[in-house]
Order: C-alpha cells, then structure tokens, then sequence
C-alpha cells in the first residue's frame, strides 16, 4: 500500500462481512472473465423471475444498443413486495420519520403490498396502462414509493421531478416525457416551511390537455385548488380500490422510468432504464456495497427525486427486504443534530448521505453529535461529490466513532448503481477515494486523444463493457444518447468526470470535466442557467461556470453582459436571481453575479470557459495562452471587476 493515510478492513468486520477481500477479488475476476455465467448467477441469485430470460447480455457499445436479460420476464414490484410476504409480511419495509420530531410512521410488507395494489388498481381505473408516463412530484413522504411500485405494478412508467423544482422545470419534464397523469401532494413540508407542490403542478400543467388525472395525497391539509374531474384525492381513489392487483408481466427490457438530469448542453435529458439490468444491479450493489444484513434499519438521506433516491430508498432496499427509512425534513431542524437523533430513535445501521450535508454539519462542531449515542451505526456512505479527507475523517472518527466503516460510493443518474466503491469487509479505505469498482464494471483512464493510460495516472474516466443497469436510451432522442456518451471515445461509456488512479489500483474522482456543476451534490448545467438568465430583457449574454465552495462543493458563478445602455444595479441582480429560481428552482440560485462588458472569445466566436473559470477561482496566475482571444483585453475588465465570494 501506498503512503496515503489507509484504513485496514479490521479482521472482525472481515469475518462478519459478506464479502471479503478473497472473495471480492475472485468474484470481480469472474465479472470481467466470464460476465455472462457471472450476471446469470446474480439475476437468479437476486431476482424472481416469472420467466427466464433467452440471452444474458446483448449489447453493442459502438453501435448504442444496450439490452441485458432478453426474453425474460419480471415485475419490479412483485419482487420489491409480494416475495417477501410469505416469509416476512410482518417485517417493517419502511419508517417514516416526518419533518417533526416524533411524526412517525412503521409500514409493514403487507401493508404496502395492499396500498400498492390499491394505488395501481385506481390508476387503472384512470386509464393508466402499460408503457403510459406517469410524473411524480412529491414530498418524502411513504405514498412517493407506494406511488413509484404502483407505476411498476402496472408497467406505468414513472417519471419522477424532484419537489424542489420549479413549475416551469416541471412542465417542461412533463411535456417531454408526455405524461397523462401527475401525483403530488398539497403541500411538502421542510423544516417547518410548507412547499406549495399541488399549486406549482396547477402552474405546471396550465394549458396541457393530454395531463386527464391528478392525484394528490393530503400531507398537511391547507386549502389548495381543485378542479374535477382532473383532480382526485390519493386517500379517495384508494379507499374505493381493491387491496389485490395482479403484476404486471413486465420484460426485462421494457422501460421502468425516466429520469430528468443535467448536461453540459441543452435542456435535461431523460435517462430512460428499464427493468431486469436495473432492478438487478440496483438490489446487489444494495446488499454487497453495504454489506446488508437481513433485519438491519438502513437509511439514505437523498430524495427520491434524485437517482439515489429511486435505487437506494426505494428499489435496492425493497428488493432486498430490507427496512428502508424515509426521512420526510432536513438536518438543521429543529436543530443541527436532528440525523443523529434519528438514528438513535429508529436504531439505525447504515447510514447513506452526501458531502455537503457532512461538511455544513461539521461546521456546527462535535458536540451535536456526541450527545447522541449512534452505537446502532455499523457502516456509514456517502454519495453525489466528491468527499474531501477532511470531511471523511470527521465523519470517521466523530460520526463514526472509528467504529464504523466508510463507503464512498462513485455512480450517475446514467449508470443506474454504484460503480466504484469499497466493500466494507474487502477493502482498505483512503479517505477521499472511492477505490475500486464493482463487479463487472471495467474502467479506464483516456488522454484527450482516447489514448489508453495505464498505471498511476490522471485521465478521462470510461467504462468500456454495458453493465446491466446502465441507461439504456435518451427518451425520445437515442441520437443524443450515442453523441454525448459513446462517441468521444468511440466504444466507450464517457463518464464525464476525471479521475486519478494510484499505485494501488484505486480511484479519486477528481470531478466533473465537462460543463456540468455539482453543486450541493445536485447536478446542475451551465447551459440551463445561462438560458434562464437570457430570458431577461436586460441580458444581452451570459456565461456561468462553478468554482470551489466550501460547503456546497462547486458554487455558480454567473458572468452577464448587459444590453448596450442598460446599467448594472443591485435590483437587476436580484431580478436575474429571481429569475433563475423561477425558471429551474432555488437549487439554481446564483452564488455570484458579476458585471462583464464582454467575454473572453475566440476569433471564431466560442467563450473561452476555461479563461473564466480561472477568475472565477481567483487562479489568476494560471489563466494560460489568451492571445488567441478575439479582444485580449476583455481579460483585463473581467479581472479587475472580480466579484468577491
Ligand atoms: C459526481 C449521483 C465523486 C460525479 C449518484 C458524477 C461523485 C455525478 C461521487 C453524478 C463520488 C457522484 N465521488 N464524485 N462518490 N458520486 N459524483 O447523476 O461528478 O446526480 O458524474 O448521480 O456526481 O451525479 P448524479
């Protein structure tokens, strides 16, 4: 091992694990050896199958066709639920802790199994069918998984717009996908503050003939706006359904959902996956990644509208019969220590959350949490950024007690499941490196050029074999698909991020290099921001780029040149802030604004993003080569106007 900070696999935790070191090395051997015997055992080892399937993998990098499990039949909510029933119908399948302290609900098996049924036989009875799209816009609440299996138990596809989004980002998902049907809530409720979700579908759909149903569970009960028969209350529709709906057979293949994520070009893309390779994936990496033992309380902080929220609250946990929490508020309320609370109350085992939810709580010191006991902790994650040593090692020693062992887990909305990261009784951890990959996941680093680089290495991060829970297609533009992940390196799955690999073989994500930002661990384009920003009478041109933040990770920094005539003032500013939160949500909220009379551009017309990044992150003794610049001096104003941050 290198001279990097290590943290051996103590030999108890070994012994304990599911898997250890021998036997992660012998099965990921396997994986790329052997992939079709390898995935086979795993899909009959994971997942009940109505039928098996003909062919274990057929699919074609080069060519963007992707299909795993061919002819197979399976149905992801009989295996989320019904499967589990006869042994433990009676097991907890998710807690609910609510926004207030005490606001609790256990739901067993055999309870969800009867809401499911209930929710999909009344969407039935709204026309919903196999292959129709149905939006999701909720709060965390139980009825958001109830609403997803229901879509899965009558091969519904959902597609699921994070509640933190915008009436205008909504519509425009709704619009893409053509959804018929949306389920909301009232309101959302988040430290305290209620989220108007019913009124920003109301905005959302104005207009749109093709949404016939809205469904709305009642969460907080204040006044909202109906107009029937497009509007049925959750509570109604279910109470007059029966508790027993047959699974739909589903084909592997078939698609499961569709999710909205950012790219460094245009509008949201809607990463489609289906259902036997996700489901798949989804529940192994669950069970392997953290080390899932059959009884324990597991609880990922995302939300469900977030990818991590789909395999790791809902179908990853579901599939295993494990006891997942939802965990409906934030962990500032009622105060700092409110995650730790929660452990303790619901006694919780794995503990999954992102970076910048552990280094804002780092900032609130060690004694919100060492007032709790949290000795249920056994394995502790994080996802969505990178994690910096300094947070690990707080979450390590304080959190964790230097009890419990740390997996960080690399993954994207595309890949569908964790792709790099430590097996708790396998591998030796460094803080800050998400280590080694999965089973069957091969990586390689590539130069600019696509040339391959072997050894310790900084380069461009590619998967060159399909996994089974990889994004199948672009919904609606399968030529988008192939341009923007498999023909820079013709062959090979682009991640978009960098990546180091050490002398050990294990991996640091250095971060995105493309044009998408991560900011507070949600994905972001500098594309869609600038479009907002556009919108503004006043804005002749604008450029956005991140740059490092100490909390959120990458902060949004908005470089906007102004109509001839117009001045810059404070008011403005707010107006083009208010604007963006408008358009796609508070998520998107600029961190920084600065004036720019022009933007450094080539003689050929392209900004030179490079260039602003650079005064972005006040790297100004770097800025490199900028005589190839239409108007060099450009560079000068936007430097001496550097906003400060
Ligand atoms: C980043 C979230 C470093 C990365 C599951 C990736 C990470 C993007 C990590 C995907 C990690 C995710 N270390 N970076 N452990 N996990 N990322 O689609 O840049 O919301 O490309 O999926 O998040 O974000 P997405």
């Amino acid at each position: 091992m290198s001279a990097d900070n290590v943290y051996p696999v103590p030999q108890n935790v070994a012994d304990h694990a599911l898997l250890n070191r021998q036997q992660y090395d012998q099965m990921f051997k396997q994986s790329l050896a052997d992939p079709n015997a390898f995935w086979a055992e795993q899909a009959d080892q994971f997942l009940t199958w109505f039928k098996k399937w003909d062919t274990v993998n057929n699919s074609d990098l080069a060519k963007g066709h992707i299909a795993w499990f061919e002819g197979g039949q399976l149905n992801v909510s009989y295996n989320c639920i019904d499967r589990h029933l006869e042994a433990h119908g009676d097991r907890t399948a998710i807690i609910w802790e609510g926004d207030t302290p005490g606001d609790t609900r256990h739901i067993s098996y055999k309870a969800l199994h009867a809401e499911v049924c209930q929710l999909a036989n009344a969407l039935k009875a709204r026309g919903v069918k196999k292959g129709d799209r149905v939006a999701i816009y909720m709060p965390m609440i139980p009825e958001a998984a109830v609403a997803m299996l229901a879509c899965t138990r009558i091969g519904a596809v959902h597609s699921i717009v994070f509640g933190g989004f915008s009436p205008q980002a909504l519509r425009d998902r709704i619009e893409a996908s053509e959804c018929q049907v949306v389920i909301t809530a009232d309101e959302g409720l988040r430290g305290g503050k209620p989220v108007p979700l019913k009124e920003n579908v109301e905005k959302a759909i104005d207009g749109i003939a093709a949404v016939h149903t809205v469904v709305t569970v009642k969460r907080t009960g204040n006044p909202v706006s109906w107009s029937e028969p497009r509007d049925v209350w959750y509570h109604e529709i279910i109470d007059a359904a029966s508790t027993e709906c047959e699974p739909e057979p589903m084909d592997a293949e078939d698609p499961l959902f569709i999710l909205y994520t950012s790219g460094s070009t245009g509008k949201p893309k809607g990463v489609l996956h289906t259902t036997g390779g996700y489901l798949l994936q989804a529940a192994m990496t669950h069970r392997y990644v953290f080390d899932y033992h059959e009884g324990e309380v597991y609880w990922c902080t995302a939300d469900v509208g977030w990818v991590t929220g789909h395999s790791y609250i809902v179908y990853g946990p579901l599939c295993n019969g494990a006891t997942t929490l939802i965990f409906e508020g934030i962990p500032t309320y009622p105060d700092a220590s409110r995650f730790w609370q929660v452990i303790d109350d619901h006694q919780v085992n794995i503990f999954y959350t992102a970076p910048t939810a552990i280094r804002s709580l780092m900032g609130q010191g060690d004694e919100l949490v060492k007032k709790t006991s949290r000795q249920s902790l056994r394995i502790l994650g994080s996802v969505g950024e990178p994690i910096n040593p300094e947070a690990w090692e707080w979450y390590y020693r304080v959190v964790g007690d230097e009890r419990c062992r740390i997996v960080d887990t690399w993954w994207q909305t595309e890949t569908g499941a964790i792709m790099i990261s430590p097996l708790p009784g396998a591998i030796d951890l460094k803080p800050g490196s998400a280590t080694l990959p999965f089973f069957g996941v091969n990586l390689e680093l590539v130069d600019n050029d696509g040339n391959v680089l072997e050894g310790a290495v900084e380069g461009n991060l590619c998967i060159t074999q399909a996994w089974p829970s990889m994004m199948r297609t672009i919904y609606g533009d399968h030529e988008r698909f192939i341009n923007t992940y498999l023909s820079t390196y013709a062959g090979k799955y682009f991640t978009g991020d960098g990546a180091r690999r050490d002398e050990d073989g294990y991996y640091w994500i250095t971060g995105r290099v493309d044009d998408v930002l991560n900011v507070s661990g949600h994905r972001m384009g500098t594309a869609e921001i600038e479009s907002a920003l556009v919108l503004h009478d006043a804005v002749a041109e604008a450029a956005v780029v991140g740059y490092p933040h100490d909390l959120k990770g990458q902060g949004i920094y908005c470089y906007v040149t102004l109509m001839g005539g117009i001045e810059p003032s404070d008011a403005l500013q707010k107006e083009l802030s208010d604007l963006v939160r408008k358009e796609i949500g508070p998520i998107a909220k600029p961190d920084v604004i600065q004036w720019a009379p022009g933007l450094p551009k080539t003689r050929s017309g392209k900004i030179m993003r490079r260039i602003l990044r650079k005064v972005a992150t006040n790297e100004l003794d770097s800025l490199g080569d900028t005589s190839t610049l239409a108007d060099p001096s450009v560079v000068d104003d936007l430097i001496s106007n550097r906003a400060g941050q």
